[in-house]
């Protein structure tokens, strides 16, 4: 069964953990375990000592033992005694907040309530005309009802549990059965207390052309946090902690993640209480949210994703992969082959015609490319970032003819055809903006904030939301594009928008985000054939909630494949290769101005859904055939890459190196892929260890990178794990390389 409910303690089940909670006998919900599987019933080990100046429930008498301050909480919550972070606050009518939820209820479901206007996690029966019946499935979801001592007040925790991934996710809803309005000021859909343990913790941080770099820190007792309040999930940081033992390491160890289903602002606290416990809270930043919750009405938070492996962090983000490609990412995509695309963009920037599009098509056609896309550039006068972002009308005279006439010539050659638009933006120098200045995110009688000389539409306005709709269902009707890249190149600042009440100004950021939704929702249902890429200046809305709209995003505008090594790293903790938009641009780089091969550029954007970004003309004949190669390699190996188990061999910041692997469900092909970064001469052969292999089993080392061995070596599984594979010699900076091996049948 993968939930038990007996009595007051309500234990879920994934394949290799356990996730308790037990109604003590005041009737509080206490969070007893999340770890490696467990029958018993955790809260036995608990025991805890009275501490003065943490006071006890009224209900506990003189228990001075007894105290929210102390005790691990399913939910904690403001205002009963919890000194500590909480993951709700409520303010009532009369501005106090304060609130006593005691358990009332689990039922378990067979089947998950899908979120309403929010990205969820679905199961596999979700969407089916006729789902199994009930009794030949276990419960697939369990909600657990809380209710406040003294308003009535619901709070429902919706937990789904996906036990092949070994993870569950959790959603708080909150009803006001008051006959009054109350405010939601903080509402974290994580909140996990670990009563034992001495942790670090891993966060992913950085900036625009450097997203996601891993860091992994010693806790230290009062809070520490990550957050971003952009109003959009950001480069600065992801929205995603995780917590490993000290001894934990990619291959062994027990590490907890949890990672916010949501696009906007959002806070993550990790606190060290004065008892040593560990508290993590992930949920929307309380700094830019509110939600008045008129009688009657209830609001649901969006889901975070929480996945223990007591095997160390590589098998932590596999879960994470595999709990992404089969239950995010929509069953359309799941299997299908991702286009080999050429972007013009680092070709062109805004400075192209109709013909130097075609060329580009017709070059890459020619070594294999798939598909390709028009960046910025093709609408209004925009012949630079200074203007008419919002006036989207195909700008005829630059494209010397129609977009339409420009997407049956790509069909023509037999490639798709692929378009960047940023709906959610507007230049000043726009129609758009002289007509609906009232559209535009401002504070009236200020000056408003420029960034990239734009500005951002208020989505959190349905007037807005229904303007975009219809304009993009129009472009998208009358030209048949085949995907779509989204992009957002801005952080949002100078909350207010007139759709809303002074009072109420603090529901603009989450009402952004549902209007964000909302278009893409209905944009994705009126075209489910188009492909979305996601972008926000490269991986600035790299989060879960988009991916349930867009399978796949542009991880960096860092192009450079020696940076990518870093990004694509920290990016793999949590995210997939097939969501991780990579591509091979020009040298010298046009961010770092390193110069790699093309061999690297290709082997490090193979780890991704991989393309092209430059001017294939300017390569020489060598080279396009090389460029052709690697395209019928990716082609070859995508299925590998997206469908096998991704592996981290190395740690780039400790190492010289980046290594990667990819092997199939069944462990007969291995792709193992990385970089050298920097060749001393007089080395020994380097090696690294792989995994994932059948120890007993004999592989074949079939190529290396890319050719076939003349005279193939063989060594078992164990070998290659326990002692490793040995490298080629390098020569020269930054030296991608590829190995294929094979399990020999029997
Ligand atoms: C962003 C994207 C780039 C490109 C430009 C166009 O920076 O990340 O890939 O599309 O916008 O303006």
């Amino acid at each position: 069964m993968s939930v038990t409910i007996e009595n007051n303690l309500i234990t879920i089940d994934t394949r290799d953990s356990s996730y308790q909670m037990k109604a003590d006998e005041y009737g509080v919900l206490l969070h007893t375990w999340y770890g490696p599987k467990t029958r018993d019933d955790m809260s036995e080990l608990l025991r805890y000592p009275d501490v003065g100046f943490s006071g006890s429930i009224h209900d506990a008498g003189n228990d001075r033992t007894y105290s929210l301050d102390t005790r691990v909480q399913e939910l904690p919550v403001e205002g009963n005694g919890d000194y500590r972070t909480a993951a709700l606050v409520i303010r009532h009518p009369d501005g106090s907040r304060s609130l006593d939820l005691r358990f009332e209820k689990a039922i378990p479901l067979y089947q998950k309530k899908p979120l309403e206007h929010l990205p969820y996690v679905f199961q596999d029966q979700d969407g089916l005309q006729n789902p199994e019946p009930e009794a030949a499935l276990p419960p697939q979801a369990v909600d657990v009802y809380l209710k406040d001592r003294f308003a009535d007040i619901q709070v429902i925790l919706h937990f789904s549990i996906f036990e092949a991934e070994n993870v569950i996710t959790r959603s708080v809803e909150v009803i006001n059965n008051t006959e009054d309005e109350i405010v939601i000021e903080k509402i974290a859909p994580a909140s996990l207390d670990f009563t034992a343990g001495d942790f670090d913790w891993i966060h992913f941080h950085g900036r625009h052309n450097h997203e996601r770099e891993m860091e992994r820190k010693d806790l230290v007792h009062g809070l520490s946090a990550i957050g971003s309040s952009r109003g959009m999930s950001s480069h600065q940081q992801n929205p995603g902690l995780i917590l490993a033992e000290k001894n934990t390491d990619e291959k062994h160890g027990k590490a907890w993640g949890a990672l916010l289903m949501y696009s906007g602002s959002f806070l993550g606290e990790i606190e060290k209480d004065q008892l040593e416990q560990t508290r993590l809270v992930l949920g929307m930043n309380p700094g830019q949210f509110e939600w008045h919750l008129a009688a009657g009405q209830s609001f649901q938070s969006p889901e975070a994703i929480l996945s223990f492996s007591g095997k160390g962090l590589n098998t932590l983000s596999q879960q994470y992969h595999a709990l992404i490609n089969q239950h995010v990412i929509k069953k359309q995509w799941q299997k299908q082959h991702r286009p080999l695309l050429i972007n013009n963009w680092e070709a062109t920037y805004f400075n192209f015609t109709h013909e130097d599009i075609l060329s580009i098509a017709r070059e890459a056609k020619k070594i294999g490319v798939e598909m390709m896309v028009l960046d910025d550039g093709w609408f209004g006068k925009r012949d630079s970032d200074l203007s008419s972002l919002g006036d989207w009308q195909v700008n005829e005279e630059k494209l010397q003819g129609s977009l339409k006439h420009l997407i049956d010539e790509v069909h023509g050659m037999d490639m798709k055809f692929g378009l960047w638009i940023e709906p959610e933006m507007v230049s000043e120098d726009s129609r758009l903006f002289k007509e609906h200045p009232e559209w535009v995110i401002r504070i009236e009688n200020r000056d408003p904030i420029r960034s990239r000389y734009q500005y951002v539409l208020d989505l959190a306005n349905p007037k807005v939301v229904d303007y975009l709709y219809d304009t993009f269902e129009a472009l998208f009707k009358s030209n048949p594009v085949d995907y779509i890249k989204w992009d957002f190149n801005r952080s949002i600042c100078d909350w207010h928008t007139p759709s809303l009440p002074a009072g109420r100004q603090k529901e603009m950021g989450h009402r952004y985000i549902l209007g964000l939704y909302d278009l893409l929702n209905r944009l994705t249902t009126r075209f489910p054939e188009v492909l979305l890429e996601g972008c926000a200046g490269g991986g600035g809305r790299f989060d879960a909630g988009m991916l349930f709209y867009t399978p796949q995003i542009w991880c960096s505008d860092d192009t450079d494949a020696y940076e990518r090594c870093f990004i694509q790293h920290g990016t793999s903790f949590f995210y997939p290769a097939s969501t991780i938009g990579s591509h091979v641009s020009a040298i010298p780089n046009h961010q770092t101005g390193r110069i790699t091969s093309l061999w690297t550029r290709g082997i490090v954007s193979m780890a991704g859904t991989s393309g092209f970004e430059l001017n294939l003309d300017l390569l020489d004949e060598n080279e396009k055939e090389e460029a052709a190669f690697l395209c019928g390699r990716y082609k070859l190996l995508q299925p590998l890459i997206f469908g096998g188990s991704q592996y981290r061999l190395t740690d780039p910041f400790k190492e010289n190196l980046c290594f990667w692997s990819f092997v199939s469900p069944d462990r007969k092909n291995v792709l193992v892929q990385g970089v050298v970064f920097r060749t001393r001469p007089n080395q020994i052969g380097s090696r690294i260890c792989l995994q994932g292999l059948d120890p007993d089993k004999r592989y074949t080392l079939v190529s290396e990178n890319g050719k076939a061995m003349k005279q193939p070596k063989t060594f078992f599984g164990s070998t290659l794990m326990n002692a490793g594979l040995l490298l080629e010699p390098t020569s020269g900076d930054n030296q991608g390389q590829e190995y294929f091996l094979r399990m020999e049948e029997e």
